[in-house]
């Protein structure tokens, strides 16, 4: 792969970031750690997002200001379905840059306001408690499949009112799309989401209801009504949102809690700690790498970077940044720390409180439901670090 000429060969990292933390036994403590050893911003050769090389900066501080300085860090341009499909379909709110961006923002705002997302709580109750009544008899489950992959994506399935036997199709759509292995894997998963959302969105105007989809395909910004691109972009963004980060990110916290039976006891002892908890353990697991575009050749602590070149912020990488926190891989509930795992400045998370609110059931169900649980006699679980680091296969056990 060649190196553009404006990096410095100190600089250049030989690998891919969706494949290099796969080779350790953990990909935070072993594949951050070896990244974090080596220089604060690399190029990464073979691959900083989704394959494609550019710079990568390792730093929780240098992360954080990228994400507040979208004039020179735009999300604009990120473009990857647009690119994929042939034609313009920007993923809103998530490629926009501001002043637009806050119109966007405004647009879907009422579904994930804390207000909003406390009106959920019994749904999200009884959405979890449904799932595990499936297992709860049998002294264990395949956490991934019989749970994490469901429940979110459950909750988002009622929010957008989409059909749950639509689920598997989704589900597959979303890996060829993410994680394609081709690019043609890539344009044919884009272009089934994006037929599937335009028929969705034709019937909402026809026939409104009370759901997310007719919001955006009946709502307004700055006065006029969505394009059809912009609306089935902004479908898009959500339905990657909503199906995949918190099950990525629920299987991570489930994972250490088996693996951690001091901190699952001490949470049955005291549940009111499971908020802290929940912050602590999205704090060490950020699962989600951003993109940007830079929109002018800059100097970035050091580094001379060109305009047009692409810079991925991993979230995974801030959550075990040794400048920013005292032993990264340690959980500890005292901690209060700041966090990246759901972005920074104008694009931070919208699903912020609905994830928060649904990984904090979920941890209260299993720890109060269940005598501790932890990986199951000769299994082992199973991660993927491409693209949204998350895991695919995690058997519990407990009697
Ligand atoms: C643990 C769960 C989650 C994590 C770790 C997570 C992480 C993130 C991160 C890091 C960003 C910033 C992207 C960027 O700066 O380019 C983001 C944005 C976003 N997330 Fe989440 N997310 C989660 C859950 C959700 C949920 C449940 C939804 C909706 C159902 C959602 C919808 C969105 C949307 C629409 C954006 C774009 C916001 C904007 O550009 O203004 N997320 N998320």
């Amino acid at each position: 792969m060649t190196v553009p000429a404006h990096v410095p060969p100190e600089l250049v990292w030989d690998h891919s970031i969706d494949i290099f933390p796969a080779r350790f036994d953990d990909p935070y403590v072993g594949g951050c750690g070896a990244i974090h050893a080596g220089p604060d911003i690399v190029w990464a050769a073979q691959g900083a997002y989704c394959g494609q090389p550019g710079w990568m900066l390792t730093r929780f501080a240098h992360v954080q200001e990228a994400h507040h300085n979208p004039a020179i860090f735009s999300a604009a341009n990120n473009r990857d379905a647009s690119n994929l499909l042939g034609f313009d379909l920007p993923l809103i709110p998530g490629e926009s840059d501001p002043p637009q961006h806050r119109f966007y923002r405004q647009l879907l705002a009422p579904f994930f306001q804390p207000s909003a997302v406390a009106a959920l709580e019994t749904m999200i109750h009884a959405t979890c408690d449904e799932l595990i009544g499936r297992f709860a008899d049998r002294g264990g489950c395949e956490f991934h499949g019989e749970f994490s992959s469901l429940f979110p994506s459950y909750i988002f399935l009622a929010l957008m009112d989409l059909p749950r036997e639509m689920l598997p199709q989704f589900l597959l759509w979303e890996h060829g799309f993410l994680r394609g292995a081709t690019i043609e894997e890539r344009i044919d998963a884009i272009m089934a989401i994006y037929g599937y959302f335009r028929e969705r969105l034709d019937e909402r105007r026809r026939a409104p209801g009370e759901d997310l989809i007719t919001r955006i395909a009946t709502g307004t910004v700055e006065g006029r009504p969505l394009t059809e691109a912009e609306q089935v972009g902004t479908c898009i963004t959500l339905y990657i949102g909503g199906l995949d980060s918190v099950a990525s990110g629920m299987g991570w916290y489930m994972r250490h809690l088996a693996l951690d039976q001091d901190l699952q006891d001490r949470l049955r002892r005291d549940p009111a700690l499971i908020p802290a908890a929940v912050d602590e353990l999205s704090r060490a697991y950020g699962t989600n790498s951003n993109k940007r575009i830079l929109t002018r050749d800059v100097d970035f602590h050091g580094v001379a970077m060109r305009a047009g070149d692409i810079v991925a912020l991993p979230t995974f990488l801030c959550s075990r940044d040794p400048r920013e926190f005292t032993d990264p891989h340690v959980i500890n509930l005292d901690r209060k720390a700041r966090s990246m795992t759901f972005g920074a400045g104008a694009h931070n998370c919208i699903g912020i409180h609905l994830a928060k609110r649904e990984l904090r059931i979920v941890l209260a169900q299993f720890l109060s439901r269940f005598a501790p649980f932890r990986i199951a006699d000769g299994e082992d679980a199973v991660w993927t670090t491409q693209t949204i680091w998350g895991v695919k296969k995690l058997p519990l056990s407990w009697s």
